[in-house]
């Protein structure tokens, strides 16, 4: 049976992972603590043991690259196998009218977990509760969360700052639509003094349920409408691209999809010299590649190695009793 508790409380072992709300400070560090020696893994020749003889399958019915290649190259470098299911709607049962709680049910007696993508939010949840014996893994759930993006994102402000409080950021692009803003504000307001302004259109702010449930967490959200209230010398700059596939209406997405596009000129108004520059990509339309050259642009350097090395922390903790 596998460990179904809402919080996690340093407990990893046979756990689904839905949502940061499962974490708390205790738990991050402690899945920290694995990552330098992940690293160190990916980088030798020999691949470690820590997943040899677990099979994971990669559910995805959305498109990933990132994601998807971090997960498998995590598992691949522990010596696990991986079952790849992509477009399930097209290329699996799926697409012959299997309902979703029969593939769940498929899959997890093929498997140790189950890492799935979906258009829709609370999929993972729900196949989560299909699930009895193998764990869940969100991978992104519609517009919701996309927990391990945030964790990823979050060590990678760690590993800048030593810390995960007192810090200011800009989040910027589609808080409305933008599953990796949800759970990184979610991971931020699990620490004191955090400050986070959000600069989207007026039509991409963060619907109010989620403002007001965030604020009762404790981080301060301020959300900006134009570029000339980013305040100097930030700790970290998160640009996201406007998520297209979220839009009902086409003329609202050509309207609002170039809003906000970073360029070095907008960096050297408002950025400090250790203000770190994120995206979770694919970058559409939101950072100019002049901007790549910048030592403080994170997202094809540390943002992406981190993206596999904490994978593979979380992995080896949660198929490993030990
Ligand atoms: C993100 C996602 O899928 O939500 N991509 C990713 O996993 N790195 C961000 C995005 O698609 O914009």
């Amino acid at each position: 049976m596998k460990n179904t508790k809402s919080t996690l409380s340093g407990k990893f072992y046979s756990a689904d992972i839905i949502s940061l709300d499962q974490f708390d400070p205790v738990t991050l560090k402690k899945l920290f603590s694995l990552v330098p020696k992940m690293a160190s893994i990916a980088k030798n020749a020999q691949p470690s043991k820590l997943l040899s003889g677990k099979i994971v399958t990669l559910l995805f019915y959305e498109p990933s690259s990132r994601t998807f290649a971090s997960f498998a190259g995590a598992i691949k470098q522990l010596g696990g196998e991986t079952i790849d299911i992509l477009n399930p709607l097209q290329f699996s049962s799926v697409s012959k009218g299997e309902n979703f709680e029969d593939t769940i049910r498929v899959f997890e007696a093929y498997c140790d977990a189950i890492i799935i993508r979906h258009p829709e939010i609370g999929t993972a949840k729900k196949a989560a509760l299909i699930a009895a014996s193998v764990p869940i893994i969100n991978a992104g759930d519609g517009n919701g969360e996309h927990p391990t993006q945030a964790l990823l994102d979050l060590y990678t402000i760690y590993e800048k700052y030593k810390k995960l409080d007192g810090l200011t950021g800009v989040m910027a692009g589609d808080p409305l639509n933008s599953r990796t803003i949800h759970s990184l504000i979610k991971g931020l307001s699990l620490y004191k003094n955090n400050t986070i302004y959000l600069l989207s259109p007026k039509e991409l702010r963060l619907n109010r349920d989620d403002f007001n449930s965030y604020t009762e967490k404790g981080v301060k959200l301020i959300e900006i409408y134009s570029e000339k209230e980013i305040p100097k010398n930030a700790n970290f700059w998160y640009w996201t691209r406007v998520q297209k596939e979220r839009f009902k209406d086409k003329k609202t997405y050509e309207k609002v999809k170039d809003s906000f596009y970073l360029t070095s000129n907008l960096i050297k108004n408002f950025a400090g010299k250790d203000t770190i520059l994120m995206d979770p990509l694919p970058r559409v339309g939101n950072i100019d590649m002049s901007v790549d050259q910048d030592p403080r642009a994170l997202y094809l350097r540390n943002q992406i190695r981190n993206g596999m090395y904490v994978r593979m922390a979380l992995l080896s903790l949660i198929l490993n009793k030990k």
